[in-house]
């Protein structure tokens, strides 16, 4: 009779255990089905997560080129016409553009300055003293990838390095302490705190969310302080995008387009977003280069 440690009749060089054991195999389905049934969370099988990792892999270079090109004068219009080109040329489609009613109009997001997110690519150059966040979110072969990040151009003031610095220190701290049985309101709790050491607020009118076969999947992660006490397991995909300003907290929507939020007090916000994967041991960054 086969033992738990013997090799998996498969022929897979793993143990029994590790590998085709009944009971391991029933136990991951149990969960997935739960998760479904009670939060509406996909866990993701390892077919699905290696074609999620590709589509984040992807959003990271199309990211990684863009903020290379956002220089001084350059416009944003001219970084979405090379993101544009970048999905293209990869066979990816751009899941910003047509997205929600009304429908965005771009493939990028690029918020400037005051702009807490959303922002639409437009014709004004870039120009010393910008900060600019720029968020790609990609489809390759049906599955979802989302990161962000900031571009500063040329020299900036220290309220704004103190609003870029936190938002990296927050998205960071938070990722750190992601591994099976940490809850969903842990995230808040830490990206609060570190917010709050300096100086900083965190906006909480939007939210990091499940992705990987959709665009936006549950659970909502919020980044401020919550009740969500769900526990995190392997194989959830979610991302982190905390939106963090130099004051207030609060934000408005554009009247005209209903899609740029603006720090009501016109003081400036940052954000950086992370697509994660959880594993048995942790976590790993799908949109690190
Ligand atoms: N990372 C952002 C999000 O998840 C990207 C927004 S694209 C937009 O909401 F089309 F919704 F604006
Ligand atoms: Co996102």
């Amino acid at each position: 009779m086969i033992g738990r440690n013997d090799p998996c009749w498969c022929g897979s060089q793993k143990k029994w255990k590790k590998c085709h054991w009944p009971d391991k195999g029933t136990e991951k389905e149990d969960l997935a089905a739960k998760y479904l049934r009670d939060y509406e969370i996909i866990l993701k099988t390892p077919e699905q997560i290696e074609g999620i990792e590709r589509a984040c892999q992807l959003a990271a270079h199309i990211l990684n080129e863009l903020c290379l090109a956002a220089k001084e004068g350059v416009t944003t219009n001219e970084l979405d016409l090379l993101s544009q080109k970048l999905h293209k040329e990869a066979g990816a489609l751009a899941a910003p553009l047509g997205y929600g009613s009304p429908p965005f109009p771009k493939t990028i997001c690029t918020s400037l300055n005051e702009v807490i997110c959303h922002g639409i690519p437009n014709d004004i150059p870039l120009k010393e003293g910008d900060i600019l966040n720029i968020d790609v979110s990609c489809i390759l072969g049906g599955y979802f990838g989302d990161c962000s990040r900031m571009v500063t151009i040329g020299k900036i003031s220290a309220e704004q390095q103190r609003v870029c610095d936190a938002t990296h220190a927050c998205l960071h701290a938070s990722i750190e302490i992601l591994k099976p049985g940490v809850l969903i309101k842990e995230i808040g709790d830490v990206i609060e705190r570190v917010a709050k050491e300096r100086g900083c607020s965190v906006v909480d009118q939007f939210v990091g969310h499940g992705v990987g076969l959709a665009f936006h999947e549950a659970p909502q992660v919020p980044h401020c302080h919550n009740r969500i006490s769900i526990p995190l397991v392997p194989g959830m995909t979610f991302t982190i995008e905390p939106m963090i300003n130099a004051c207030v907290r609060e934000g408005v929507i554009d009247k005209s387009n209903q899609w740029e939020a603006r720090t009501k007090d016109g003081k400036p916000s940052a954000q950086e977003e992370h697509t994660i994967l959880i594993t048995d041991s942790g976590y790993k960054i799908l949109t690190n280069l």
